[in-house]
């Protein structure tokens, strides 16, 4: 339903905002590979957008475009209604986008809230020099990312967890330590690359009242992968699906389910 500034209202009474994000016409080739072809989606302020599709869809690849790593051979990239360069990963985090990874990249042999406070460093402002020649700017910006960071930690319950090295957590535990150090950053955008692969129904559980939590209380945009539909169901404003680098559906996850084309490929595929 649009009210007359283009807002849009959920079912849930969430309003969401105008375009954060466009992506038109993106294609990506790694040598004979297209593993996106033409696809035009856009991601509104405020809601939680998923990318699903089967293995090998272009999921991963686009959420890699969005965050610089991958740049595609063509299309354009709009954000916040300017049409992007060809920017490098730190920019586009610089511009407000922070990621978690499919398979999790912390620092093991760190503690978590080391590994958290390592989200905070797009956000600094004074360079090495400076720390140098101005130790009392430099210690208050510290002491800010400190609390930040704190902050954080207790939003996501990982108190108790704080000073033990991450290569000791579980694995559903370094997942929310993924998450704590993306929101360190303070991203208007944040990408999830499966943030609930290989979890337990209860750690999903956490998972998904912490996604939309993060949504709630920080109004900040999410556009993630997640390959349980029931997930995506609970979770999701909106759904884009992909097959084969194609894009095959895109509303609300009632007409997505509806869905001709997302059945048929659905039907038969292994999924993890
Ligand atoms: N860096 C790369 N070099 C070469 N090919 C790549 C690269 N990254 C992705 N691909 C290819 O692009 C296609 C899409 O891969 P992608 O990882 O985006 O899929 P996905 O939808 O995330 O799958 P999954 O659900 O298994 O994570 C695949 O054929 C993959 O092999
Ligand atoms: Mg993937």
């Amino acid at each position: 339903m649009l009210d007359q500034q283009d807002n849009y209202v959920t079912a849930d009474g969430r309003t969401i905002g105008g375009t954060m994000m466009e992506m038109r016409n993106i294609t990506l080739r790694f040598g004979g590979v297209v593993a996106i072809k033409d696809i035009s989606f856009d991601i509104r302020e405020g809601e939680i957008r998923a990318i699903i599709g089967p293995n090998g869809a272009g999921k991963s690849s686009m959420l890699n475009v969005i965050s610089g790593f991958y740049h595609p051979q063509e299309g354009e990239v709009w954000f916040r209604g300017s049409k992007r360069p060809s920017m490098k990963p730190y920019e586009v985090a610089r511009q407000g986008i922070a990621r978690t990874f499919q398979n999790i990249a912390l620092f093991e042999g760190m503690s978590v809230l080391d590994n958290v406070m390592t989200g905070r460093l797009t956000n600094m402002k004074t360079g090495l020099l400076a720390q140098a020649m101005w130790r009392g700017k430099a210690q208050r910006e510290e002491t800010e990312n400190r609390e930040a960071v704190e902050k954080i930690i207790d939003f996501l319950e990982i108190q108790h967890i704080r000073k033990t090295p991450v290569g000791r957590l579980p694995y559903g535990l370094k997942k929310r330590v993924e998450l704590a150090r993306a929101l360190a950053a303070e991203p208007k955008l944040l990408l999830l690359d499966e943030p609930m692969a290989g979890m337990n129904v209860e750690e999903k559980e956490d998972m998904s009242r912490f996604i939309l939590d993060v949504n709630d209380e920080y109004g900040t945009t999410i556009a993630l992968i997640e390959h349980d539909m029931g997930v995506v169901m609970d979770l999701s404003d909106r759904v884009v699906v992909m097959d084969y680098g194609k894009k095959i559906g895109d509303g609300t996850p009632a007409e997505i389910l509806a869905n001709q084309a997302v059945i048929d490929a659905y039907l038969g595929v292994a999924h993890d």
